[in-house]
């Protein structure tokens, strides 16, 4: 086998991986490291974020009133020392894209040009027209191309953390082209390999969002926190779950149902104005959004359509000239896969898994409890998002907590010793398991695609944006049946060469394990709070749940919960007030 050496590694090259890349970069020159993606870096999922980034820019705008927008959008249950380091750095990260040719949009006057989002009260939402993840990606790309001490490793797969001891000393991971497996040694790894939406059967995410670091982290014994809080976006295309951007809404679009009625006046979310007013219909957080979607459903007010009931988003009074400069990738995208242009038609949308709010358990550095383990982005969970993540967070949190993973990673790394020779026999055994269970076998009869379509239908009905016990108990048996019956797949492709069905086993195998801690999270939570709605236990319940969820491996069945209390520094639990 291949043994390669760096003194850190980076799964994940995307906006998080490629933000850490450049702080340990500008940290310590002398540090040797490497990024190891799935799929070439401008390919990660960061590239298809569209609406924008939020920091504090506006005169009118406070970094308190930042922090207060997403604790209370968080339902309280983010660490709030954690929300605080990050409005706190993130008007300063993003000024910094700006240095390394992020194509901000501007007013005409030149200052930077931001736009409403949802469960935001002030503008603070800055971006590059629609394609704001792409622009920032491409920064953040061509930023780190500038050091030279960056090695990649691209279109490589890891499936296995090397921990001797309790300390982490690098991968094991195949290269996709060849078939090649190596030994990725390193005294630190970082992982920003995003979230996992493909649990699911609608997800605005990319077919790469399977969650492998997630479970690349849980096997090696880090824990996973808030596993149960999964995002639904109001708007997603029906079909494809293609992304219709909150923009659309922050620019004054509105939400209609089949009497072309703006339902989300009756729930408490404000009344119709002509304009955009902030926390209020349109301008919601996302939970109580398509939460909404799901009431009005049941009253029989949305439309019916072949792919499920679905509502119209109406954006013909914004006028073609606003639509094309500030919104041009969602007339691209209804043009091109549902057939309408906005500027003349509604568009029909429907809630669709988006984020997910739990992730690796890290503190505020981005260190898990496993020592030389680092974990930052959509694969952590920090936490800064508690139970609801308000739209546009999340770019400044890659920036934020990437830039702090990667700086911690480094000091840390400065002063490790070389990884433990021990790790070596370790990769050999990775190496002989891929080949017995998946590259050697012919025995099996399961077929991956009809494992991993069970394994979306069953999250959908267990963990879909209302729960009740019943629901979860039906589908941790399904996940345990399917974990079993995983042990019976079959491949027919044992070549070495780009083997995508060896990928996609290997995927499905750490996304059933990701899916169990959902399940199981979201039975131990037995209340309601922003995403995670129990119809069994419809309040929220501070007494006992002011706490996070912490989902520990269980090789013999189900994971382990346990509570971590939350971080309060100086917001204290409250109503969450929109629109009144
Ligand atoms: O709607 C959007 O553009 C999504 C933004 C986000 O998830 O932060």
């Amino acid at each position: 086998m291949e043994v390669t050496a760096h003194d850190i590694l980076l799964i994940g090259g995307g906006g998080a991986g490629l933000r850490a890349a450049i702080a340990i970069a500008e940290a310590d020159p002398r540090l040797n490291l490497a990024v190891v993606s799935k799929v070439y870096p401008m390919r990660s999922h960061t590239v298809s974020a569209e609406g924008g980034a939020a920091a504090v820019i506006a005169a009118n705008d406070t970094i308190d009133e930042h922090a207060y927008d997403t604790i209370s959008g968080s339902d309280w249950l983010a660490d709030q020392d954690a929300v605080e380091i990050f409005v706190n750095n993130v008007t300063h990260e993003m000024l910094r894209l700006e240095h390394w040719g992020c194509p901000w949009s501007r007013e005409p006057d030149g200052r930077i040009a931001v736009r409403p989002f949802g469960g935001m009260k002030k503008e603070r939402t800055w971006f590059a027209a629609d394609k704001t993840g792409f622009h920032m990606l491409h920064s953040l790309f061509q930023t780190s191309l500038k050091y030279g001490e960056i090695k990649r490793y691209d279109e490589t797969f890891a499936t296995r953390l090397l921990v001797d001891d309790g300390v982490v000393g690098g991968v094991v991971a195949i290269e996709l082209a060849t078939g090649k497996i190596r030994a990725i040694m390193a005294k630190a790894v970082i992982l920003c390999t995003g979230g996992c939406g493909r649990v699911f059967p609608f997800t605005t995410n990319a077919n790469i969002c399977t969650g492998d670091g997630m479970a690349l982290a849980f096997r090696a014994g880090a824990p996973l926190k808030d596993m149960e809080m999964v995002q639904y976006h109001p708007t997603g295309l029906p079909q494809t779950g293609i992304l219709i951007t909150e923009a659309t809404r922050g620019e004054g679009g509105w939400l209609v149902n089949k009497d072309g009625y703006r339902y989300l006046q009756d729930y408490d979310l404000g009344k119709p104005t002509p304009t955009p007013v902030f926390r209020s219909m349109e301008l919601g957080p996302r939970d109580r959004l398509s939460q909404a979607f799901v009431k009005e459903m049941e009253k029989g007010r949305t439309l019916k359509g072949p792919y499920g009931d679905y509502v119209h988003l109406d954006l013909r009074h914004l006028g073609e000239k606003k639509i094309d400069e500030k919104l041009p990738m969602v007339r691209e995208l209804c043009r091109n896969y549902a057939n309408i242009d906005p500027v003349h038609q509604m568009i029909p949308v429907r809630p669709v898994v988006h984020y997910m709010m739990g992730g690796i358990s890290t503190d505020s550095s981005g260190a898990t409890p496993l020592k030389g383990l680092y974990a930052a982005g959509e694969a952590a969970c920090v936490s800064m998002n508690g139970a609801n993540r308000l739209g546009s967070n999340s770019l400044g949190e890659l920036l934020v907590f990437g830039a702090r993973a990667g700086t911690s990673a480094a000091q840390y790394a400065s002063g490790a010793r070389r990884p433990s020779d021990r790790l070596l026999a370790q990769a050999a055994d990775e190496e002989r398991r891929i080949e017995r269970e998946y590259l050697n076998r012919n025995s099996g009869r399961e077929r991956i695609a009809k494992l991993r379509e069970e394994m979306q239908h069953a999250m959908e009905s267990a963990c879909g944006i209302y729960r009740t016990r019943q629901t979860l108990e039906e589908g941790a048996a399904k996940l345990a049946e399917l974990k079993q019956r995983f042990g019976g797949i079959t491949l027919d492709d044992h070549s070495r060469t780009f083997n995508t069905q060896l990928m996609a086993a290997l995927e499905l195998s750490g996304m059933l394990e990701v899916a169990e801690s959902m399940v199981h999270a979201a039975l131990w939570r037995e209340e309601s709070r922003g995403a995670h709605q129990r119809t069994d236990f419809p309040k929220r319940d501070d007494q006992k749940f002011l706490a996070h969820s912490i989902a520990h491996r269980n090789a013999e069945g189900p994971p382990r919960i346990e509570s971590l209390p939350v971080t309060i520094t100086r917001w204290p639990p409250g109503e969450r007030v929109y629109g009144r």
